[in-house]
């Protein structure tokens, strides 16, 4: 088969995991959730008692994790120093500190480093997250920004959580998490040559096809 490095960016609740997850089953690649790497970090450092307002304090600790995340889409998988942290990561604790983690800028070249590392050893592989298109992996095969309106957005997160988060809570985890995120990345807007997916008023299965679509005419 040939060699294909996807790259898919976007807003929380837009459906790139779960899109990007199954497009790479689609196309028989492995799967990256760059989201979950900085997840990951960030329980470590909640978990070590690391002050997240310490910027030197989170590169280090940042630069020494012993990260392992599993890129078979079929297999959730996610380590770090040894601890299985595949589901503490979604706790909403993490969700709400995470962006202190991702806001470092040293702590992003560490994680951008092992991303790229990551993508370079795999000939197929669909990575996703919010800088994939223009930092990490800019000469992807095809690069795709996955947005949706706000409204689809914050339906979809609510469903996610099981429907018992109120609409402060969900707006916290959706909007509030966004925009810290933009204060160092711009996931908004497509940069030159990505091309745009509008899934607000597409099902799973129709935004999987326009993924898949999108890859085609540029790949
Ligand atoms: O994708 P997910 O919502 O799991 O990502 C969690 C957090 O990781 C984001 O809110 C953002 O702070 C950070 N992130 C990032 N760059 C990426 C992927 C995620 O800054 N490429």
């Amino acid at each position: 088969m040939r060699k294909i490095t996807v790259a898919v960016d976007g807003p929380s609740g837009s459906g790139k995991s779960s899109v990007s997850k199954e497009t790479a089953r689609r196309l028989g690649a492995a799967y990256l959730d760059t989201g979950a790497m900085y997840r990951a970090v960030t329980w470590h450092a909640l978990d070590a008692g690391t002050d997240l307002s310490d910027a030197e304090a989170v590169a280090a600790a940042v630069k020494a994790a012993d990260l392992f995340i599993s890129t078979d889409p079929d297999v959730e998988r996610i380590t770090i120093h040894g601890t299985d942290v595949t589901e503490a990561i979604r706790e909403p604790f993490v969700s709400e500190a995470v962006s202190a983690v991702a806001t470092n800028l040293a702590a992003r070249a560490e994680l951008v480093a092992r991303q790229r590392a990551i993508i370079a050893a795999h000939e197929r592989i669909v990575a996703e997250g919010r800088d994939i298109t223009t930092v990490v992996a800019p000469d992807a095969d095809a690069r795709i920004l996955l947005t949706a309106s706000e409204e689809a957005r914050l339906r979809r997160r609510g469903l996610q959580l099981g429907g018992t988060q109120s609409d402060a809570e969900l707006q916290a985890q959706v909007l509030v998490r966004d925009a810290k995120d933009s204060t160092v990345v711009d996931f908004h807007v497509a940069a030159d040559g990505v091309a745009t997916v509008d899934s607000s008023e597409m099902d799973f299965e129709q935004t999987v096809t326009a993924v898949l679509e999108a890859i085609k005419a540029q790949a």
